[in-house]
């Protein structure tokens, strides 16, 4: 495993570090002892940073991350997120009360005193026009409930707002071969002021993985079954937004690239690591064995010029028209 600095926190992260959303919920059924499992299974493999949110099993992940941290001595971080809790889901209630109550909550299912980075969990555009809502997270920070902040945002514009404030050490964006566009601009801001990028949803929601076809069925409360055309959360979270059909046949071009011994996923995900931007790709897993997979994209040669050109084709060609100027 190769680490990368986080922001300014002065955290050396692993690059392929672990989203905690699926052993929570909505990607149909999880068993507790495998999930832990599969966390244990990234700590030996050198994995040091997990990403979750209070919402995620409605602070079953949370809970899961407390247990680790029991069972285990080795340091690690844990990423935790607030304001998804919210029904309305508003910006007005991005408020100091609110977001007091959330991350106590996230407190106690953590079973800790502070919040190693809390980060905005995809906030209506407005809540980043909102200098006070910065202000009641740097309040949190000098109150010892937070260490650093951050923002996780569905849109590169929420980016670039979002990191005017001085105290935002990462963004959370979607990133990988089905959604490139935050490599445009975004990157270059984010390494100028040294905040994190954390690309989540790196496998497409295990499209680029390439184990999914036309006959692939998922269970009723997976949100790859229920949120498809953005029917519960926002649309591009499910399968990056991309349309089934044209994702399943770009991934057909895209496995002729897969290097000797290596696999789709651990292409997509070496793929990602190839922007010195990004801090750490954060693939969901739910089973040691995609777990030890995903990490061995860390120890993957970088891909060769001809390959990341490819790949740039396959995106210009099959999926930027579909996706880019949406998000
Ligand atoms: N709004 C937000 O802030 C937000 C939204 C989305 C995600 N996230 C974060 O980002 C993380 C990653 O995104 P994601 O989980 O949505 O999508 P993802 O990482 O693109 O896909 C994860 C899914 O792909 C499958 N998979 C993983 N590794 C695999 C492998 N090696 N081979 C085959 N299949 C594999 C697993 O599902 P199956 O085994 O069931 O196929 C897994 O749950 C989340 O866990 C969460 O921490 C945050």
């Amino acid at each position: 495993m190769k680490y990368r600095e986080l922001g300014r926190t002065g955290w050396k992260v692993s690059e392929i570090s672990f989203g905690a959303w699926a052993i929570g919920g909505a990607w149909g059924d999880v068993d507790d002892k495998e999930s832990l499992a599969a966390l244990h299974a990234a700590l030996d493999g050198g994995v040091n940073f997990f990403d979750t949110a209070d919402v995620y099993g409605d602070g079953r992940s949370e809970r899961l991350m407390a247990k680790l941290h029991k069972e285990r001595k080795e340091k690690f971080y844990v990423a935790t997120k607030a304001g998804r809790r919210l029904n309305p889901h508003t910006a007005d209630g991005y408020n100091r009360q609110n977001l007091t109550s959330f991350i106590e909550r996230s407190l106690r299912n953590l079973e800790t005193d502070a919040i190693d980075l809390l980060q905005l969990h995809c906030p209506p555009t407005e809540a980043y026009y909102r200098p006070d809502v910065f202000g009641v997270l740097d309040d949190l920070v000098k109150a010892g409930k937070l260490r650093h902040y951050g923002v996780s945002v569905e849109k590169v514009e929420e980016a670039l707002k979002a990191i005017e404030f001085p105290g935002v050490q990462t963004v959370q964006i979607i990133f990988n071969i089905f959604r490139q566009r935050p490599a445009d601009l975004l990157f270059a801001e984010a390494q100028k002021r040294r905040v994190g990028i954390l690309a989540r949803v790196p496998l497409a929601s295990g499209l680029l993985s390439g184990k999914i076809t036309r006959e692939s069925r998922f269970a009723k409360d997976d949100h790859r079954n229920f949120n498809r055309h953005g029917e519960a959360f926002d649309r591009g979270e499910t399968f990056s937004g991309v349309d089934f059909e044209t994702g399943l046949s770009a991934v057909e071009q895209l496995k002729k690239l897969v290097p000797a011994r290596a696999t789709l996923a651990q292409l997509a995900l070496r793929w990602i690591l190839e922007f010195p931007a990004i801090t750490c790709a954060i693939p969901g897993a739910k089973r040691p064995a995609q777990v030890v997979e995903n990490i061995g994209a860390s120890d993957l040669a970088p891909l060769s010029k001809p390959t990341m050109k490819t790949i740039g084709a396959i995106y210009d060609a099959r999926i930027k028209p579909l996706v880019h100027h949406y998000w």
